[in-house]
Parts: C-alpha cells; sequence; structure tokens
C-alpha cells in the first residue's frame, strides 16, 4: 500500500482533435463502419485535475452539465482501469470541460484517454500504452488515437493508427448551437458509406472531403447556412459527426484574424494544430 504522502494531485490535459477528412468505406458485421480518416490533434482542450484518494471511491465534479454520471466516459475509464487491475484505491476527477458536448472534436474520448494515462500512473498499474489502448477501444473508437497521443492517419473503426507529421496549420473552430449523436449519424440509412478504400499514397495529408457532410447538412439547414456564410474566409468543413465547422489557416495571425471577425455572429475559437498531445510528455513530471 502507498503512503497517503504519495497520493498526488495534478491537472492532466485532454486536447481536442479534428477529422481534417472523413471516408467511410462501409458498415461491417459489428455495426461499426470501417473509415479512413486524418486525426489532426489541437492545441486546445480539456483539463482535468486527478486525486487520488485512498477510499475506493470514484467520483466526479466540475462543469458537467448535461453529462449524468452514467454516461461519463471519465468514469467509465476510470472503473474500467481499477476493475482489470484489482486497484483498491479511489479517485476525484474534476473535470474542465471547454470542448462542447456532440462536437466531432473527440472530447468524451480524450478526457477517458486522459483518466486511463494519468491512472495507469497514479495508481501504478504498470500497463504500456498499448495495453491502455486496448483497454480504450473498448469505451470508444477515438480513445486509443489520445492514448498514443499523435496525430495521426487511420482506418478501422478508426483505432488503426499510423502517426503523422503534418504541416503546420490554425484553424478556426465554428461551435453551432447544436449536439450531435454519433451513433445517430452513424446509424442514419441515408449516410454516405460507399467511398471506396483509398490507398495512403493517394490521399493528401491535409483537409478534405467528409463523407458524414450532405447528411449532417440535410439534418440541420442551420448548418447549411453557416458552411455558406463561413465560405467568405475559406472554405469551411465539419469534424467527424458534427457539429464543429471549422475554417483552415497557414498562419496564426490569418486565423486570428478571422475568428475576431466572426465572433459578433458565432461561437468561434482560434486553435493550432499539433503533432503530439501534450498528455504522454505530462508522464515524466512527478507531483
Ligand atoms: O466508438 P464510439 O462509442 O465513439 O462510437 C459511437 C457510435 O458511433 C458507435 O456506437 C457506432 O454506432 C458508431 N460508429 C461507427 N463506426 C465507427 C465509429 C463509431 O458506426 N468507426
Amino acid at each position: 500500500m502507498k503512503q497517503k504522502s504519495e497520493l498526488i494531485t495534478r491537472s492532466w490535459p485532454a486536447p481536442a482533435k479534428l477529422n481534417l477528412f472523413l471516408h467511410i468505406n462501409g458498415q461491417r458485421l459489428d455495426g461499426y463502419h470501417d473509415l479512413q480518416t486524418l486525426f489532426q490533434l489541437l492545441d486546445w482542450g480539456d483539463d482535468l485535475v486527478i486525486n487520488v484518494s485512498d477510499c475506493g471511491n470514484i467520483t466526479r465534479s466540475g462543469n458537467v452539465d448535461g453529462i449524468p454520471e452514467s454516461g461519463d466516459l471519465c468514469i467509465a475509464a476510470a472503473r474500467l482501469l481499477k476493475s482489470r487491475c484489482s486497484i483498491q484505491y479511489g479517485v476525484h476527477i474534476e473535470l474542465n470541460k471547454r470542448i462542447p458536448l456532440g462536437a466531432g472534436l473527440g472530447g468524451g474520448s480524450s478526457d477517458a484517454a486522459t483518466v486511463l494515462v494519468a491512472l495507469n500512473e497514479l495508481w501504478h498499474c504498470g500497463l504500456s500504452i498499448q495495453q491502455l489502448a486496448e483497454m480504450g477501444l473498448e469505451l470508444g473508437a477515438d480513445v486509443p488515437l489520445f492514448v498514443y497521443g499523435n496525430s495521426a492517419r487511420a482506418h478501422g473503426r478508426g483505432e488503426q493508427l499510423q502517426s503523422v507529421t503534418l504541416e503546420e496549420h490554425y484553424f478556426v473552430l465554428v461551435f453551432p448551437e447544436i449536439h450531435i449523436s454519433t451513433a445517430q449519424v452513424f446509424q442514419h440509412p441515408l449516410l454516405k458509406r460507399d467511398s471506396p478504400v483509398l490507398s495512403w499514397s493517394d490521399l493528401d495529408m491535409k483537409p478534405g472531403r467528409n463523407d458524414c457532410e450532405a447528411l449532417l447538412l440535410n439534418l440541420y439547414p442551420v448548418l447549411q447556412d453557416m458552411m455558406r456564410d463561413l465560405l467568405n474566409w475559406g472554405q469551411p468543413r465539419i469534424s467527424g459527426t458534427g457539429s464543429t465547422i471549422f475554417l483552415t489557416f497557414d498562419t496564426k495571425k490569418s486565423a486570428i484574424s478571422a475568428a475576431s471577425e466572426l465572433k459578433c455572429r458565432y461561437n468561434v475559437r482560434a486553435v493550432g494544430g499539433v503533432n503530439r498531445s501534450p498528455l504522454p510528455d505530462r508522464l515524466s513530471i512527478k507531483g
């Protein structure tokens, strides 16, 4: 048993992601879809203060309105790790949520990955990153991306990852007031799910088509209006299954300038792309 003095509090980052492109290649027998996508990690996201306790309870607080405890991937991640590793300790997770829910930015998955990576260290579970990624896949298809913490191209359900070094880009994220259920989009009969599988050498590692877009514009006419309006600032694209729309810029200055023009009509944020999440690097810092 560890001494209480070793039980430490620390803030851990949970970055957001964009799908720079998303091709859906077909539905599998297990109901999931095979896809090809390009994940870009962002220099912005949630923060979690993770406070290990020596009672066995797993609890949470923070700005978690709208996330029932039963549907909170942070709690699910902590419970999964605790039971697989037979851990006696507990934890209190304080979630500082900035990534909107149902936004296609991977917020819940990133929070869950951060809980797995952080508690693996704090609870001294001793699992490898690969073991954590496999465990994360049980929680959601995007969790392994955040466990490994590299911008990546992906196939399969989105868990077959190959790290990439993407060109430096900045983005303006535009948040419509819509929360979209990923499951509902993937289950929709009108979803385009017949894109041919392309060789990665034929795919540019930059923003491109999203196969969910036509369906989303059909289901949410407000997205159509916003996309049309945003054409004045560049080529708007939707991340994942929505609802976030993003514009891509080569310089920070141009992203910030577009965001300041857009902020009077939309809820926007200028962010930078990163090739590496700050999460794995945090592991070398001792409490
Ligand atoms: O894995 P995750 O829980 O994030 O996925 C949410 C839902 O989205 C799944 O239940 C599934 O219906 C759908 N999905 C899919 N194909 C994928 C990823 C997700 O059909 N590659």
